[in-house]
């Protein structure tokens, strides 16, 4: 069977067109009338199920992250990681886990061009035989702020402005010039790295800290990392306003062509960990989000690679109706206190509830592929067919029990109720480092644009 099609499916298309409640439909041309000339009549039920069905074809866009593409493929451990992870689908080396991939643009709308400067969304969902793990990055390893209570306004500053709906630098800098954390993340997005040439040519990361966990519940802080076998390729100001001004869905008919053509893309994972016993050992905090983790004291290790071998059957089910959340982890895999990270965890399937309705989750592009059960049940859009009389647990009637135990990172909590700043902000020391490492001709992509960059400029060229 082919996992991929469901019904109702337009794999069981009948020869002739119907009614959305399948009774066939004789004339598709001409409304009913009076008369040849005559007013339309309402019990043309047709005509009016057509109209209504086209009335209500869009849905909510996301609130960011709204210009996307998706593809299908495969997941394969190449390195043998477990004694990091009991997680299932990192289990040895061979094991493939189907995936669907969405990349996309940040800030601007559904139908926006992608060649602007923008961090890009690198976002996985991998079917696993142990429910679904999403690794919803970007393909930078920093972000802009470190605390979620921050990521409203940051976004509002970066969408246009509410009352002209344009865009506008005097209210980017404005917002960032109270964020110095921000700054690392300009290094990148001001960096010829900046504008992805497409999407096959881009890293991606896990951005924020995870944890690995074995089986004997030792526990890892993790940072995943996507390494494109076919290189990095990106796009300069000038070469993006060609590229986007000829087509402006140009990385997303990229990604399509290359796999329609057999060229499929491919990245290979890599994770950094670090002991959360030696997490004092750094001048930053492994948590902090703005922060990377020097490769040359935390190497990258490989795991396996990620293999795009199949387009989607139909842009709206499998990429507007698709939804990856930070906290769709397996057992293996866990969250860390990472600031950022736990705000994420509420919002994703908060909105998507608002964007997708409650039963989002069904949606065949999200649902498992693995079995699952619970008694959560009903609300708007429910297509689950049910048959059991026993909704409630415990039971003596329904043999459903606890799945086995897990680990789940032992670290103990602790802590008075504070509202505060981390410990070791360390904002410039990485940012700087970079600058300084730029060769003069990068660093001609740095001065864009060019009323956010003096202020950027003046802070990178002080000595850390
Ligand atoms: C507290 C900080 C953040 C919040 C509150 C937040 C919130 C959101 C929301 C509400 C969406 C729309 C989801 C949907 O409608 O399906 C979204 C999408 C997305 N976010 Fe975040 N985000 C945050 C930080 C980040 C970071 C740090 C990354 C990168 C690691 C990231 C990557 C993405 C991606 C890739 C998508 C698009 C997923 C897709 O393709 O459907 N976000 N985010």
């Amino acid at each position: 069977m082919d996992p991929y099609k469901y019904r109702p499916s337009s794999a069981y298309n009948s020869p002739f067109f119907t009614t959305n409640s399948g009774a066939p439909v004789w004339n598709n041309n001409s409304s009913l009338t009076v008369g040849s000339r005559g007013p339309i009549l309402l019990e043309d039920y047709h005509l009016v199920e057509k109209l209504a069905n086209f009335d209500r074809e869009r849905i909510p866009e996301r609130v960011v992250h709204a210009r996307g593409a998706s593809a299908k493929g495969f997941f394969e451990v190449t390195h043998d990681i477990s004694h990091l992870t009991c997680a299932d689908f990192l289990r040895a080396p061979g094991v493939q886990t189907p995936v669907i991939v969405r990349f996309s643009t940040v800030i601007h709308e559904r139908g926006s061009p992608e060649t602007l400067r923008d961090p890009r969304g690198f976002a996985v969902k991998f079917y696993t035989r142990e429910g679904n793990f999403d690794m919803v990055g970007n393909n930078f390893p920093v972000f802009f702020v470190r605390d979620g209570m921050k990521f409203p306004d940051m976004v509002h500053a970066l969408k246009p402005n509410p009352k002209s709906h344009i865009q506008e630098n005097w209210r980017i800098v404005d917002f960032f010039s109270h964020h110095p954390e921000s700054l690392h993340m300009f290094t990148f997005l001001f960096d010829d790295i900046g504008i992805p040439q497409d999407y096959r040519h881009m890293e991606g990361s896990g951005v924020n800290t995870y944890t690995l966990i074995s089986k004997a519940g030792k526990a890892h802080y993790v940072k995943f990392h996507w390494k494109p076998t076919c290189g990095v390729k990106s796009l300069l100001e000038d070469e993006a306003i060609k590229v986007g001004g000829s087509n402006h869905s140009h990385a997303t008919q990229d990604l399509y062509d290359s796999i329609a053509a057999g060229n499929y893309p491919e990245w290979k994972l890599f994770i950094q960990t670090i002991d959360p016993d030696h997490e004092n050992r750094f001048d930053f905090d492994p948590l902090d989000v703005t922060k990377t983790w020097p490769e040359n004291i935390i190497p990258l290790q490989p795991v396996g690679r990620l293999v795009l071998n199949k387009n989607i059957d139909n842009f709206f089910n499998e990429n507007e109706q698709l939804a990856f959340c930070p906290s769709i982890v397996v057992p293996g895999i866990y969250y860390s206190d990472d600031k950022l990270l736990q705000t994420r965890i509420f919002s994703y399937s908060d909105t998507q509830r608002h964007r997708l309705g409650p039963n989002y989750l069904q949606l065949p592009a999200n649902a498992p592929k693995t079995s699952h059960h619970n008694n959560h049940h009903d609300g708007f859009m429910n297509f689950m067919h049910r048959d059991e009389e026993v909704n409630y647990f415990p039971s003596r009637y329904d043999p459903v029990r606890h799945a086995e135990r897990y680990p789940i990172p032992p670290a103990i909590c602790t802590g008075k109720r504070e509202k505060c700043i981390i410990k070791k902000e360390n904002n410039f020391k990485q940012p700087g480092e970079r600058y300084r490492s730029f060769t003069l001709d990068r660093l001609y992509s740095l001065s864009y644009p060019i009323d956010i960059t003096p202020g950027i400029m003046l802070v990178l060229v002080m000595p850390a």
